[in-house]
């Protein structure tokens, strides 16, 4: 376990290049962050807009999950046309002006690539539905006979991970019932077959595309999920376990070892171009040590650690994880890249502060015991921030989060939009929980996501006192904290700093070293006594003298040898 003589040095990335060792990239949900055209649904007009906030934040780089053409029926994840805007936000011309904007302002753009499936309405899924059997146009996606006498069960027991079985049966073009085809999302998501060479070369003319952009870089959809086990094998998950995977044993439609030479030929395509474009993946599996294998030198760049967004809050787990985490990825040269929120999880505001647990993907809705109050999970949801920020590498941060915004449990159920509330007939509420439009200015309609007051999923009337404008100025405010942290982080190059375990604190005390910086994270009930000689940069709660209290992080400089 954790020795307290372990440093981990990353490599300095201080003349620019490598950006994304260290960087602090800000998620945005294009439908929910902000919405010029005032029809309920956030555009890139919208995120154009609000630039000036970004910057003042000091995030480092922007992740756009998809706007690119869609039936939205995963909101963006169904992509019907790779290589364009849908127009609900927008055109190609609004993206261009988005991402001149954000390099004027030396914030760096990462798009969402959705890979692993397209919408069903994209022009292969079509052709493939008006070809025969086995032609190559069916041979895009993956289409099998089904089982029994008429083919009338399908190939294999796999269920979709919104719930429902992964497969659909099509009527052929003659009107009989036809052959199935795997989705491991929605039935409108069909999986491509990435052992068929026009799929792979196609994928390289949609990275070129938006490399030739000036896009800074992709964030990779179900990174795990692309190649399938070609025996197609019965598999049934761990009902417990999280919905995207992470089991020990990996089922048959995730990490495959076959993925890998996708992101080495990716990396390829990437290296091309100048500027330092980088890929992070989501792969969603069972340990760091795992996940490291798709940073390795020559696959993608960075890939979310969910091992340590799942983590319980507690010292020793959380101790574990970082110190595995660091020794995975600094083993393969690659930065650890630190997560607590996005658009498939629990707000980690809400989610530290639960009693029970929900398994990644199931959200919560308004029978879920014990959801607390604003005031009961704020300095847990601080703690967590400044202790993830404190650490070297990269970190994501999700939109609203710097707001102190809580996990929408308690929206009425005919508003909810997710497909996995409709697969499972509300047996999972799924994540639109966490994906509301986010407040900016109190007075205004919509809280100032737009100027009508519509707003696609309803914004709680507690969120008018999260707004940004009413936290803007106030010291003692979240946003405050997060932009104190950012700088602080900047000014000591902490993302490209070193993690040495500081001895002699309790148990319950998680406590570092980051170069000149000791970071103590109090996550015990009882009090501890922080250095008396030390300079406190930050606290994620105001301290009172020496003490600091339950759940609070407090970042001080050294001075002197402490
Ligand atoms: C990823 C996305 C999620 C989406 C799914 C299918 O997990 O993050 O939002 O529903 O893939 O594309």
């Amino acid at each position: 376990m954790t020795s307290q003589h372990d440093v981990y040095h990353f490599r300095d990335a201080s003349d620019g290049s490598e950006w994304w060792r260290s960087a602090v990239i800000y998620q945005i949900y294009p439908r929910s962050f902000a919405d010029a055209s005032g029809d309920g649904v956030g555009d890139l007009r919208g995120i154009a807009s609000r630039l000036p906030e970004l910057q003042d934040l000091g995030v480092d780089a922007i992740w756009l999950s998809p706007f690119m053409t869609s039936p939205q029926k995963d909101a963006g994840y169904d992509v019907a046309d790779y290589c364009d805007v849908d127009p609900i936000f927008g055109t190609l011309a609004d993206f261009d002006a988005l991402l001149a904007q954000a390099h004027a302002r030396s914030i760096r753009v990462i798009v969402d690539l959705v890979p692993n499936h397209s919408s069903d309405q994209h022009l292969w899924f079509r052709q493939a539905l008006e070809s025969a059997p086995g032609s190559p146009e069916r041979n895009r996606y993956i289409f099998r006979d089904g089982t029994g006498e008429n083919g009338e069960h399908p190939p294999n027991n796999w269920e979709s991970i919104f719930g429902g079985r992964a497969w659909t049966r099509i009527r052929e073009k003659d009107g009989s019932p036809g052959q199935w085809y795997l989705h491991l999302f929605d039935s409108s998501q069909p999986d491509f077959d990435w052992s068929n060479e026009e799929v792979k070369a196609e994928f390289r003319r949609i990275l070129r595309f938006w490399l030739d952009r000036g896009v800074d870089g992709f964030r990779v959809d179900v990174a795990h999920g692309l190649v399938k086990d070609q025996d197609f094998p019965d598999y049934t998950p761990n009902p417990d376990s999280a919905s995207m995977g992470g089991e020990e044993t990996p089922a048959p439609y995730f990490e495959q070892v076959g993925v890998h030479e996708i992101y080495r030929d990716w990396r390829l395509v990437l290296e091309e171009y100048d500027g330092d474009r980088a890929l992070c993946g989501e792969a969603w599996v069972s340990s760091v040590d795992k996940m490291a294998l798709w940073v390795r030198p020559d696959e993608m760049h960075q890939t979310f650690n969910f091992e340590y967004l799942l983590a319980p809050w507690e010292a020793s787990e959380l101790r574990s994880i970082i110190h595995r985490s660091l020794a995975a990825f600094s083993a393969v040269g690659a930065p650890g890249t630190w997560v607590l929120s996005n658009h498939d999880v629990i707000r980690h505001a809400t989610r530290l502060s639960l009693v029970e647990e929900s398994p990644q993907g199931s959200g919560i809705g308004p029978d879920f015991p014990d959801v607390p109050s604003h005031s009961e999970f704020l300095p847990r949801a601080h703690a967590a921030t400044a202790l993830m920020l404190a650490l070297p590498g990269s970190a994501y941060l999700y939109q609203g989060e710097e707001l102190g915004l809580d996990e929408v449990h308690d929206m009425p159920p005919e508003v909810r939009q997710d497909p996995t509330w409709f697969r499972t007939k509300g047996h999972r509420y799924g994540r639109d929980g966490c994906r509301v439009p986010i407040p900016w200015e109190a007075g205004e309609p919509a809280f100032g996501f737009n100027a009508t007051g519509r707003s696609w999923l309803p914004q709680p009337e507690r969120w008018r006192s999260l707004a940004r404008d009413v936290q803007q100025g106030d010291e003692r405010s979240t946003l405050s904290l997060y932009r104190r942290l950012l700088r602080l982080r900047k000014q000591f190059g902490m993302g490209q700093g070193t993690l040495e375990w500081a001895a002699g604190y309790p148990e319950g005390v998680v406590a570092f070293r980051n170069g000149d910086i000791l970071v103590i994270a109090n996550i015990s009930a009882s009090p501890v006594t922080i250095p008396a000689d030390a300079r406190v940069l930050a606290a994620s709660m105001p301290l009172s003298g020496h003490q600091l209290e339950a759940d609070t992080a407090v970042w001080l400089e050294l001075q002197g040898d402490i």
